[in-house]
């Protein structure tokens, strides 16, 4: 079960739990040309950033210069991956939680299911953000914060940027090689935006205590990942974002919605086979991380919409009877065997707008596209 502990704690943090270091980032050519490369280009492309690491979060950063960015990181310090994968394959029905899909190489696979023709969402809310830029602009405060929890590649906040100018862009993201990256583009793109980047698992508790307490914020939370938590948790997860928030708040949405079993099934199950690749890189992340010996070739994808229950599935499914091995556990497949990796639960925008009261939120507007195939709310804290 996911359960969202996402704090705003402004309170002091502990001088220990934290060390900070000026760091420098490559920009452009890897480290190996240096020797070649002038004082001058070698300042040009490497900058300076400060990285932050912590077990919970430090102040605010000014920004030095314009492509600076804070980068702040939680110190995992413990083996919840092993824990979490020995905990679900050992449970009836097997399943594995889905943030664990995106290490370096999930988190670039899911960018490829983005540009996938069959994968629709990414398009038409991109498409939504662009068209609708301005409204979305004047419903939400500028100046505001801006926090983007799995905020991923940060390409379709660029979309709303310009229209909306807030003081701060906070993206959080589980992925910090792949966070570092985007926020550093952004910082670069945006010299006049502050950005706090934090690396960290949106599904525990997390405190932002660098934004100010009289700011506004506005949550941006695209993608339809909120159809990847059971309605409970999604709930209570929506009910974080509006604690977050705050009165003034915001939260801009995006939500994929109930249509055709036959369009779901196809986005789920691209002919290109990336969002396949997508789901059997979890085993290959065991096997690298955890000493597994899952053979990626003897299990299968599968998607498909789930009509009762409003939702698409995917399960990697034994393709014979086989024993595994995760870091000394073992494990018994049957042909036909699952491991559950993943729910997307679509909605009508009647069924979020009522989920989103319950969590604290007054629907404020609505937008989709022609074939509603797609939503984009734009909720506030009630
Ligand atoms: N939020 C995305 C969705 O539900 C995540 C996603 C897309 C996904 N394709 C996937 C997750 C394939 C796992 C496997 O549409």
């Amino acid at each position: 079960m996911l359960v969202c502990k996402i704090t705003c704690l402004t309170g002091e943090v502990p001088e220990q739990t934290c060390r900070s270091a000026v760091a420098y980032r490559d920009v452009g050519e890897g480290r190996e040309q240096e020797a070649e490369a002038s004082p001058a280009r070698i300042a040009a492309r490497r900058r300076s950033y400060r990285m932050i690491f912590c077990n919970n979060w430090v102040s605010a950063m000014t920004k030095a210069a314009a492509e600076d960015y804070a980068f702040y990181q939680v110190v995992p310090g413990d083996n919840s991956f092993q824990q979490e994968v020995i905990d679900g394959l050992s449970r009836q029905p097997r399943c594995i939680p889905p943030k664990y899909f995106y290490d370096r190489d999930g988190s670039r696979l899911f960018e490829s299911i983005c540009e996938q023709p069959e994968y629709y969402p990414t398009r038409t809310e991109t498409a939504l953000l662009k068209q609708y830029a301005d409204e979305i602009a004047a419903v939400a405060a500028s100046d505001c914060h801006l926090i983007e929890p799995g905020s991923g590649s940060c390409e379709k906040v660029r979309h709303l940027l310009d229209a909306l100018q807030p003081a701060a862009y906070v993206p959080l993201d589980i992925s910090c090689e792949f966070l570092e990256k985007a926020a550093a583009g952004i910082a670069d793109d945006y010299p006049w935006l502050d950005v706090h980047a934090v690396c960290t698992d949106i599904t525990t508790e997390v405190s932002l205590p660098f934004i100010p307490e009289q700011a506004d914020a506005v949550m941006f939370y695209p993608g339809s990942s909120i159809g990847n938590f059971d309605p409970d948790d999604a709930r209570a997860f929506l009910a974080c974002l509006a604690n977050i928030s705050g009165a003034g708040g915001g939260l801009l949405i995006g939500v994929d919605l109930k249509k055709a079993p036959e369009i779901l099934d196809a986005a789920y199950n691209d002919a290109n086979g990336v969002t396949a690749a997508f789901n059997l890189n979890l085993l290959r992340r065991i096997n690298r991380e955890l000493a597994g010996d899952f053979d990626t070739e003897a299990f299968a994808h599968h998607a498909f919409y789930n009509s009762a229950r409003g939702r698409v599935e995917m399960h990697l499914i034994s393709e014979r009877r086989q024993t595994v091995s995760v870091d000394g556990h073992i494990f018994e497949f049957n042909a036909g065997d699952s491991i559950h990796t993943e729910n997307s639960y679509k909605y009508t925008i009647d069924e979020f707008q009522t989920l989103a009261q319950q969590a604290g939120f007054t629907a404020c507007r609505v937008w989709s596209d022609n074939d509603d195939l797609f939503s984009l709310h734009y909720l506030q804290v009630a």
